[in-house]
């Protein structure tokens, strides 16, 4: 009997798998029938763009975090394929710092050459998973939204590949309630030129803190106030963007900060980061991480310890996307056709608290790129996915970081070498600050 995988989810992650099996039947080998439950319409995840809010067409959460204007906030040539290159995609060298639609074209283009698309059952949306132990198998049961009937499979192997920066972390503080504006979480943040004129209070410092309050800069609002719970992000930031200490109250539109400052704000904008949700999964096989590159209960990032026949893809916190994502898919592809003998339940466990200690002991960023960055060479080494210089994609995060702290609002401006082709990329025609179209056609003009 051909085993059965089932994988949810058709984003990057969904993808590489389903890319890696095709890799291996390309070759001449057997591979386990493939089923892709996908809760949207299209392919894509994050990457496919919605104006939706909420909830979707079919009452489910919107699935949604991306926004109009988004461009890489990291370097290309850090999340560049290792078996499609950029170059091989648009036929030419591009910037390095390419908007959703650019990326979502390179992440297409290589599913289409590789002609899987059969193998996901889009509008499907996993309600349940269950592992029977007399069988060995997985019941998987999914509603079709389209036709709202459910239907129940079994499975050899489930792959959790549903993202995990959907649902969104939403604290409460002191007056919310009662704030005369709009409180919304960058889950729900679509177009910066909504907050043309406004004076605006983000929370949080990360990547959703520092993009969205860049953006909003960019086209226009009055004035940025970034309050941190922890530390400020420290950039050189423009005039009439501030950092200040953590949030206390919010009365009417005044926020009040603990050191006794306050300041009126039109609107809240939580950028306070995303919770690992799996609404479908029961306890036992359920993923509780916290944000960070060594996740709890996975071996080597992607086995489910306690029943290695389930597996996780992109659970990590991310400097490495893309390239990670296929180091980890040809990984569970191998595992689940044999290729790769899976330790002892003691071995699992105890390589988990190794990455943990070994992740708890850096310290600073660019000890954390290498990490993770050793963390796919590692894997890549035990699979046939093509090795790559992972040592030039370290260098570009490097570089990236170094241009961040020279100038935020200018560091998409640079190029790096591509760790896959050796290509430098050109320079973008626009500026970042300068350029409002981000479009396809506009990013990839050359004159
Ligand atoms: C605002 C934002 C900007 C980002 N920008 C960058 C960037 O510039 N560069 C970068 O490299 N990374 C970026 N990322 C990181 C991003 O997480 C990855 O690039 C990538 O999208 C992760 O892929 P994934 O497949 O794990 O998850 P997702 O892209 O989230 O895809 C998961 C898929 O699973 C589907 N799904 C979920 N639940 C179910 C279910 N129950 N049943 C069926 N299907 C389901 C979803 O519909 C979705 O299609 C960004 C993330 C966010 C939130
Ligand atoms: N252009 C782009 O490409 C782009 C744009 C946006 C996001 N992203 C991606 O999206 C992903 C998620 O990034 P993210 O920034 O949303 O999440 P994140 O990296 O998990 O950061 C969460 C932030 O929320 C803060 N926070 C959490 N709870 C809080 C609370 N109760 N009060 C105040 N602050 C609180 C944290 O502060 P502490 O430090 O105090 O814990 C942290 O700064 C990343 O992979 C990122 O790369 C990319």
């Amino acid at each position: 009997m051909t085993k059965r995988v089932a994988i949810i989810g058709a984003g990057p992650c969904g993808l590489a798998q389903l890319r890696a099996f095709q890799s291996a039947e390309s070759k001449g080998a057997t591979v386990p029938e493939q089923v892709c439950y996908e809760k949207q319409e299209d392919w894509g995840g994050l990457w496919r763009y919605t104006w939706r809010t909420g909830t979707d067409e079919a009452g489910d959460p919107c699935h949604g975090s991306m926004y109009r204007y988004l461009w890489s906030n990291g370097p290309k040539e850090g999340l560049e394929f290792a078996d499609y290159t950029f170059d091989e995609h648009f036929g030419k060298p591009i910037a390095s710092y390419p908007p959703r639609a650019v990326l979502y074209d390179y992440i297409e283009g290589r599913v289409r050459k590789a002609g899987i698309r059969d193998k996901i059952r889009f509008n499907h949306v996993v309600r349940d998973v269950r592992f029977d132990s007399g069988s060995g198998q997985f019941s998987v049961v999914a509603r079709d939204k389209v036709s709202d009937s459910e239907s129940e499979e079994r499975f050899d192997h489930v792959v959790v590949a549903t993202g995990h920066f959907s649902s969104p972390n939403v604290p409460y503080y002191d007056g919310f309630e009662s704030f005369n504006g709009r409180i919304l979480h960058a889950h729900d943040f679509r177009d910066a030129r909504e907050f043309i004129g406004m004076d605006i209070l983000i929370l949080g410092t990360s990547y959703s803190a520092e993009d969205i309050g860049s953006q909003c800069w960019k086209y226009g609002c009055k004035s940025v106030t970034v309050a941190h719970r922890t530390a400020p992000m420290g950039f050189d930031w423009p005039d009439n963007w501030k950092e200040v200490p953590k949030l206390d109250r919010v009365r009417g539109k005044t926020a009040h900060f603990i050191d006794g400052t306050s300041r009126d704000v039109d609107a809240i904008i939580l950028c306070t980061g995303y919770l690992h949700h799996f609404p479908f999964l029961p306890d036992d096989l359920r993923l509780r991480t916290a944000n960070r590159l060594a996740t709890a209960d996975l071996y080597k990032g992607v086995v489910w310890n306690s029943n290695p026949k389930l597996f996780y893809l992109g659970m990590q916190d991310q400097w490495y996307t893309f390239n990670m994502f296929d180091a980890q898919a040809w990984y569970v592809r191998d595992v689940i056709m044999g290729r790769i003998e899976l330790p002892s339940r003691d071995i699992m466990d105890q390589d988990v608290r190794d990455r943990v200690a070994a992740e708890d002991a850096l310290e600073d960023d660019y000890a954390c790129i290498a990490y993770q960055g050793d963390y796919v060479r590692e894997l890549v080494d035990e699979t046939d996915y093509p090795e790559f210089d992972v040592d030039a994609a370290d260098k570009a995060f490097f570089q990236w970081k170094k241009h961040k702290k020279q100038s935020i609002m200018e560091f998409r401006d640079n190029g790096y070498v591509s760790p896959m082709t050796g290509t430098m990329a050109p320079p973008h025609h626009t500026a970042w600050v300068d350029a409002m179209d981000d479009s396809l056609e506009s990013y990839l003009q050359t004159e």
